[in-house]
């Protein structure tokens, strides 16, 4: 099939790479340039394990331009991955997709089926309907489908070769697109799930907010068991092996960060509060995540009260380990307040990088743990399991250990004469 994606950010471009090694001919534009010049020669503009090796195996069938007209002209299946940010008040922010239709729009001459992969408020996809008809679009040139996309960052080439579910939602009388959508996916081995569009959309908010909800209550679950000195760890261990409950998403930390958890949960209040509703289990999400960087500041302030001058050094920049992205990653937050109390920060990160006037970053975790008054893990990269906490030890100027992600074996480092911190435990 020829494929047009718009959009080359995480979703667009490993949809783009991932259609291409399933056989497909794969043309993917966007507006910035200087991405697609990258993206030609080879370089991905992201870290994400196995994507550069794919681009480089497929490119045979694999294009990169910022001609959308012709990338549209020449295609069966469009497919839209453009970014929804939020605006100020947490409505999904839809110019993007808006702009994108309005350039389709005027390009249709052949059948072609729309696919939003973007994640959108429910009810977006009939209004892109609406908004072709409008344009004058004829009725029987278009279909659209809804398929959102589910793939985590850091794992993103995993995740759309083995997804648990294809999720395909489809206009009322569209018969058709179904079999497209199984030729799109063709030699992934999921189940579909079929629904209407305003099903698959409310699927991808449901499925975020669950996850997100989640980890709030296992943060809340660890406020509690820091007052009753209990183990977190042991909690989640233990519930988790109750098939009802499942053992992923357990950890509790500094709480949840990313591109997608905040901006969903924030788009789905706002929709819920549009339509006259109070998504009280939501909020309380939101409220519990927004206010875990709090306790861990707490935590630190009642072991050096006054932090003006100390050495405070963070490790760990990105939301999540094994990516590069520092988007609503709890670690800045964190940092700034640290910055906002006058302290001195240091920080290490293996992959992401954060510049801000008042932060010295490193590019060894050694050279920023010297002379520390404390050592902050704000981030769970499995490098920070195998530290050296003998030499960090004699580097260091003070003894606390705050691990903000409850990485850390607390008997090691304790063992080393460093006084261990941890949430819930
Ligand atoms: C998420 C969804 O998992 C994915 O399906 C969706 O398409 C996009 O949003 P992503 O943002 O890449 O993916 O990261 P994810 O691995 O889900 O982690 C999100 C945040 O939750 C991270 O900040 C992570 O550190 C945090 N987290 C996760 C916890 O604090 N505890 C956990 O147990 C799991």
């Amino acid at each position: 099939m020829e494929i047009c994606v718009i959009g080359a950010g995480y979703v667009g471009l490993t949809s783009s790479v991932i259609f291409a090694r399933l056989g497909h001919k794969v043309n993917c534009v966007d507006k910035d340039a200087d991405k697609i010049k990258k993206l030609q020669e080879g370089s991905v503009t992201i870290f994400e394990p196995g994507l550069e090796k794919l681009l480089v195996s497929f490119n045979r069938n694999m294009s990169f331009s910022t001609n959308i007209e012709k990338a549209i002209e020449k295609a069966e299946v469009i497919l839209i991955a453009v970014g929804t940010p939020p605006l100020p008040d947490g409505e999904a922010d839809l110019q993007y997709v808006n702009e994108v239709i309005q350039t389709i729009a005027s390009l249709i001459y052949s059948h072609k089926t729309i696919i939003t992969k973007s994640t959108v408020p429910i009810g977006t996809n009939d209004k892109l309907v609406q908004m072709l008809l409008d344009l004058e679009v004829k009725r029987e040139r278009f279909n659209v489908v809804s398929n959102p996309e589910f793939l985590r960052e850091g794992s993103a080439v995993f995740d759309m070769l083995h997804p648990d579910k294809i999720v395909v939602g489809l206009e009322e009388n569209d018969k058709e697109s179904l079999f497209t959508m199984k030729q799109l996916y063709y030699g992934i081995d999921a189940p579909f799930i079929v629904t209407s569009l305003k099903g698959a959309e409310m699927i991808k908010y449901a499925s975020n907010s669950f996850l997100a909800t989640k980890i709030s209550f296992m943060n809340e679950m660890a406020r509690i068991c820091d007052t009753f000195n209990v183990d977190i760890m042991d909690i989640a261990e233990a519930i988790g092996t109750d098939p009802r409950i499942g053992s992923h998403f357990l950890k509790a930390g500094i709480g949840y960060g990313g591109s997608c958890f905040p901006k969903d949960l924030k788009s789905l209040i706002h929709t819920a509060q549009k339509h006259d509703l109070v998504p009280k289990l939501l909020m309380a999400t939101e409220e519990v995540n927004q206010t875990q960087v709090d306790i861990y500041m707490d935590k630190l302030t009642s072991h050096i009260p006054n932090l003006s001058n100390k050495n405070c050094t963070v490790l760990g920049l990105s939301f999540k380990p094994n990516t590069d992205d520092t988007r609503s990653s709890p670690a800045i937050k964190l940092i700034n307040k640290l910055v906002e109390q006058g302290a001195n920060v240091h920080s290490y990160d293996p992959k992401a990088i954060y510049e801000q006037k008042n932060v010295i970053q490193h590019h060894h975790v050694m050279d920023a743990i010297k002379e520390a008054d404390c050592v902050i893990i704000t981030t769970d990269w499995n490098e920070f399991l195998h530290l050296d906490w003998k030499k960090i030890k004699k580097n260091m100027r003070g003894n606390l250990i705050l691990d903000a992600r409850n990485l850390l074996n607390k008997i090691t480092i304790e063992k080393h004469g460093l006084r261990y911190v941890g949430v819930g435990r």
